[in-house]
């Protein structure tokens, strides 16, 4: 028989991976202090872990420049260097200190496009064990709305139990 299309087990399907991602990753990473590798394993083990990450990275706060994020660690092809505090998708997470998510951006105002086939996105602020922003998490989608709150929840989960 068909599969009928289920949302709901979609969702639980979803989490459940990414409860399954963070337990890797924190195995992965025990022991490891030096931040570009830790960014690094993160992008890579979330972009290999999931169909719809078209685009998944890191913009960092820029330590000379500290209202400017600077491209760090990601997996896909080539993204911007930099992006000003409250310009695009990453500069509003940034500024605000919220996770955004954007089903459609070429409807968000001031969106930066690294890559044109980019539709929807999910932005996740990064903090240090001092709260202190350290970074911005992006992911990047080719189809419309692809992000939900179970993204949001299983990225800000992950990205705090291993930056924070
Ligand atoms: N879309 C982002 C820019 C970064 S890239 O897509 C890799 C934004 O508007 O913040």
């Amino acid at each position: 028989m068909a599969e009928t299309f289920a949302p709901d087990r979609l969702a639980a399907d979803k989490a459940a991976r990414y409860a399954e991602v963070a337990q890797e990753i924190a195995a992965v990473l025990e022991g490891e202090p030096n931040g570009v590798a830790r960014m690094a394993t993160v992008a890579s083990m979330l972009a290999s872990s999931f169909e719809h990450f078209f685009w998944t990275g890191f913009y960092v706060v820029d330590p000379d420049k500290p209202q400017e994020l600077v491209v760090g660690p990601y997996q896909g092809t080539l993204g911007c260097l930099r992006i000003a505090f409250g310009r695009g998708v990453c500069g509003a997470a940034a500024a605000s200190g919220e996770t955004q998510i954007v089903d459609d951006v070429h409807a968000f105002p001031g969106h930066i496009a690294c890559d044109a086939r980019s539709r929807s996105e999910i932005v996740v602020p990064v903090f240090g064990p001092d709260g202190r922003l350290i970074a911005v998490f992006d992911v990047d989608a080719t189809e419309p709305a692809a992000f939900d709150r179970i993204d949001a929840e299983g990225l800000e989960r992950i990205l705090k139990a291993t930056f924070g």
